[in-house]
């Protein structure tokens, strides 16, 4: 017996110490594929997806196409490796009717391998996989960094039970084989009919183990409040969410291939608190003449023809009958929070795609961010404020430099953290 419980502590003890060991590699190694696919999303999925083509080529095992050292070379200016008549750039350029890729001057060896990495691993990952577009992926990602952890806590907890069974079901054994050996008795072959009822028994004999129970509901609390965990957190974030609406516009057509100004639709995010969904009377700027009625045997388009419905057209003139459409909101924030979009896209000159994703792509829209105060106030950690040529962020830095010199400036050392700032 205490040989048995000497092993049973030797064993846990190096489970431990593997788990833990694995975890910090697994976690330094998620870190780099964490960064790279952050300048994934905000560099490259306008033109780059990981298994199917974009503007770009698929993405998906590029680094057994070519040498690391030509890729860093490659993304960081394509087109003078064109120039310099590198063969596979050229080939490449060609090959893909002349269309020139971004240059990325300011991406650092170690970014570039990162992005790398995470390239390598979601080519690894099934197709269609959660890293390849853009929400459903980021979505996983997010909340991944609690779960990870928990999960290989999980792991770790499930491996141990696993093993006290099979040490216990030793012990029981032999205690079995005692016993057997002590009364040598005719029993044996009331065993040998009974297969079923011995099975049972033993399940029996496990379940009055208290070691065994105990872990077995440890395992059970750990996986339930897991799952609980992470259902809570996730009340309310709606990351992913893409209502149907009633007209199917497509930003895809409008913003991307007729590259339609976001501004023209939505001025409101440069002049204002809210973007604003455009009128009606918008979309009859073109729609007045564009009826896409090639497409349908001469006919107007059933889809644009909602809108010429709504404003009562009949062709010449507008009826009175006319009401909006009703556009499902997709974006929203509690009232309690207080989010201003002309002061992040004007002051701080944030891109819409930052916060909303690649628009231009989408035939539908979906909410792209977790919109969490967890998102806000990362970014605002992170995003360094443009301060140059600004008289009221003169006068701050030259408060802030008699206190601290050389200290970058971020949203959140403004007052971006202060709760009143973003609550009523
Ligand atoms: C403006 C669109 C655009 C952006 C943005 C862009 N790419 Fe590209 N990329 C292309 C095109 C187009 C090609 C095909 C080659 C060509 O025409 O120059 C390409 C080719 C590549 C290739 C070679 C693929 C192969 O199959 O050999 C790699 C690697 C690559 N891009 C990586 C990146 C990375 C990483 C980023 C983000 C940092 C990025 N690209 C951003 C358009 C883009
Ligand atoms: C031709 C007009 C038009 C253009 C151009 C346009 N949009 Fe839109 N946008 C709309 C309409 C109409 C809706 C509401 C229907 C929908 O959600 O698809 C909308 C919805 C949205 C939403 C979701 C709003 C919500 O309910 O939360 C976002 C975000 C958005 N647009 C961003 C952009 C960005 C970024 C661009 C530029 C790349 C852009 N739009 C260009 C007309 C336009
Ligand atoms: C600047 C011009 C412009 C504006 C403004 C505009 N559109 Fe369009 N729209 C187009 C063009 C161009 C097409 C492509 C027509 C084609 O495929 O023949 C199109 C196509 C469409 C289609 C697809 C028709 C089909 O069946 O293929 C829908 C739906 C549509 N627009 C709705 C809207 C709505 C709703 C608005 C207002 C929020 C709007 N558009 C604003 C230019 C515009
Ligand atoms: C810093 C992040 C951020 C940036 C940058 C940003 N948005 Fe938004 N957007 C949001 C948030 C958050 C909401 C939800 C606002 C709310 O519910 O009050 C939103 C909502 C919207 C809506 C829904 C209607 C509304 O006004 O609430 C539209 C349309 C929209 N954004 C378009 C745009 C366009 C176009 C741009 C670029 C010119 C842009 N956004 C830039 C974060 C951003
Ligand atoms: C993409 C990065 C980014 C995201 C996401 C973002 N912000 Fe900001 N925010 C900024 C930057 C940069 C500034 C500083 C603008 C300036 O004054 O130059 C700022 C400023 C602000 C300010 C003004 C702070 C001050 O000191 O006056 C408020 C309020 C604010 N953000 C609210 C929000 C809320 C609420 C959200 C989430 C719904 C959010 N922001 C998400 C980048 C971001
Ligand atoms: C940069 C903007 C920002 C700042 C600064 C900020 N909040 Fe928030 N806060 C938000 C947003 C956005 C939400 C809504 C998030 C959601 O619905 O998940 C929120 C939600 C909350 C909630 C409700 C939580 C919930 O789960 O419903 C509380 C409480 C809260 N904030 C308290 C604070 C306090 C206290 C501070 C100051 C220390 C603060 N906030 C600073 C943006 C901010």
């Amino acid at each position: 017996m205490r040989n048995i419980s000497l092993l049973f502590r030797s064993v846990v003890k190096s489970l431990i110490l593997v788990s833990v060991l694995s975890m910090a590699a697994a976690s330094a190694h998620a870190q780099d594929a964490k960064e790279g696919k952050t300048l994934f999303q905000q560099k490259c999925t306008s033109c780059h997806a990981i298994d199917k083509v974009v503007v770009g080529p698929a993405l998906k095992d590029v680094s057994k196409r070519h040498e690391e050292e030509w890729l860093i070379k490659w993304i960081r200016n394509s087109q003078a490796m064109v120039a310099a008549g590198d063969k596979q750039a050229v080939a490449l350029f060609e090959g893909h009717n002349n269309l020139v890729m971004t240059a990325f001057p300011d991406l650092s060896d170690d970014q570039i391998k990162n992005i790398l990495t995470f390239i390598d691993e979601s080519s690894q990952a099934p197709a269609g996989g959660e890293t390849a577009q853009g929400a459903p992926g980021a979505a996983a990602a997010d909340s991944g960094n609690v779960s990870n952890f928990m999960l290989f806590g999980l792991l770790a907890v499930i491996v141990i039970a696993f093993i006290v069974i099979i040490v216990l079901n030793r012990v029981i054994r032999t205690l079995e084989r005692i016993i057997l050996n002590k009364n040598i008795v005719i029993e044996e072959e009331d065993e040998e009919e009974g297969e079923g009822k011995n099975y049972f028994e033993t399940i029996k004999k496990l379940a009055k183990n208290k070691k065994l129970v105990f872990f077995f509901v440890l395992g059970l609390v750990a996986f339930l409040g897991s799952a609980g965990w992470k259902t809570l957190w996730n009340v309310g974030v709606h990351e992913g969410y893409k209502p149907v609406q009633p007209i199917k516009f497509s930003h895809q057509l409008h913003a991307g291939v007729n590259q339609i100004e976001c501004q023209y639709c939505h001025s409101g995010a440069f002049k204002s608190k809210n973007a604003s969904i455009p009128s009606a009377n918008v979309c009859m700027n073109c729609h007045k003449y564009v009826t896409a009625s090639e497409k349908y045997n001469g006919e107007t388009s059933p889809e644009i023809q909602k809108i010429y419905n709504a404003l009562d057209w009949d062709g010449q003139k507008y009826g009175p009958n006319q009401r909006p459409i009703q556009w499902v909101r997709i974006h929203n924030l509690p009232d309690f929070a207080y989010f201003n979009h002309s002061q992040h896209v004007v002051v701080a000159g944030v891109e819409c795609q930052k916060c909303h994703g690649p628009i231009e792509t989408m035939d539908e829209v979906y909410q792209y961010s977790p919109l969490t105060m967890k998102w806000c106030v990362n970014c605002h950690r992170e995003t360094e404020v443009n301060h140059k040529d600004n008289a009221y962020y003169d006068q701050l830095i030259a408060a802030h430099e008699k206190l601290k010199e050389g200290d970058k400036i971020t949203a959140a050392s403004l007052g971006g953290l202060e709760c009143g700032k973003c609550h009523y």
